[in-house]
Parts: structure tokens; C-alpha cells; sequence
């Protein structure tokens, strides 16, 4: 019985000193994205964003609390291609590399503004130093 006791309490320790690591990785993901001049179709792809995808990804894709930011290195033209855009959007993502949960398919989302989207992501990551590299993870 005290056995047992004593294992219920490092369990219960284990989950409260593990909970703060996930949050610690939550706002790791966060990220100052600065937004210089933009190309019409960006601008343009702006707005579908904000519209879209801005609720879990933030204004710029900074990130929020609901979804990981893609002005970030793991979303590299390299790692993610266009096309991994176009599937997110059209399929949705199972949870693979963050602790957000999964992300919904975008039904709404028609192909030009798909296709602004990713031009102004591309954009941004440039402007935050953001370059294609092989893939390695
Ligand atoms: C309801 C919240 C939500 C919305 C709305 C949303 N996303 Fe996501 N998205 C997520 C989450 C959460 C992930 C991370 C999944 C993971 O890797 O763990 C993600 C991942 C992604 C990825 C990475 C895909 C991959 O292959 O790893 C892309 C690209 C993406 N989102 C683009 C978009 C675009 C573009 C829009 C708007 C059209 C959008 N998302 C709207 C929550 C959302």
C-alpha cells in the first residue's frame, strides 16, 4: 500500500514537472516576424491569409497559441515544399512537429488564393532570413 502510494506520488510529480516542458516548447514556436514591402500577389495572398489561416498562424505567421508559426526554419522551401501547402490546406495535417493538435482541412480556400498564400509566406520567410535547405529531419 505504501508502495503504491509512493509510486502514485512520483507520478503525479512526473506530470507536473512535464507539463511545464510542453509549454516551454508551445512558446519556443513563437517567433518576431518582421514584414518589409510586399509584391501585389503577396499582398494579396496577405489577406487570404489573415482570413484563413491568420486565427491559428497569426497575422504574419508568427504563430499563436492554436498553431505553430511558419515564418520558421522547419517550413523551408527545402523541408516544406509548395506542394506541402496545398496539401495542408486541401487534407489538413496530423500532429507531427508540434504540440498544437491537428490542423483542419481549409475547404474554403480556393487555388489562386492558395497560390497568393504561399507566395506571401515564401516572401516573408525571405525577409526573415528564412533560406531553402536540404531536408534533414
Ligand atoms: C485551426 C487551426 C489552423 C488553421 C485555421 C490553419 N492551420 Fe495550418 N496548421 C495548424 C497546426 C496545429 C499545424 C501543425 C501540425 C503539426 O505539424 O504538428 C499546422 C501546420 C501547417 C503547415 C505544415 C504542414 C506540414 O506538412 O507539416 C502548413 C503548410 C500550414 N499549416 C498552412 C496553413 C495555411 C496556408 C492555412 C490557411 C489556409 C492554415 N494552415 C490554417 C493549424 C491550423
Amino acid at each position: 500500500m505504501i508502495k503504491y502510494k509512493s509510486g502514485f506520488g512520483i507520478l503525479v510529480m512526473g506530470l507536473v514537472l512535464s507539463s511545464p516542458v510542453v509549454l516551454a516548447d508551445h512558446f519556443n514556436g513563437h517567433v518576431n516576424v518582421k514584414i518589409d514591402a510586399l509584391s501585389i500577389p503577396a499582398k494579396q495572398g496577405q489577406k487570404a491569409f489573415s482570413n484563413s489561416c491568420a486565427s491559428c498562424h497569426g497575422n504574419n505567421g508568427e504563430g499563436t497559441l492554436q498553431g505553430p508559426p511558419l515564418i520558421h526554419d522547419i517550413y523551408n522551401p527545402g523541408h516544406h515544399s509548395n506542394n506541402a501547402f496545398y496539401s495542408a490546406v486541401r487534407k489538413g495535417v496530423k500532429q507531427h512537429h508540434w504540440p498544437y493538435g491537428d490542423m483542419p482541412a481549409q475547404k474554403g480556400v480556393g487555388f489562386s488564393d492558395m497560390t497568393a498564400i504561399v507566395t506571401f509566406i515564401r516572401e516573408v520567410q525571405q525577409q526573415n532570413g528564412i533560406v531553402t535547405r536540404k531536408h534533414q529531419m
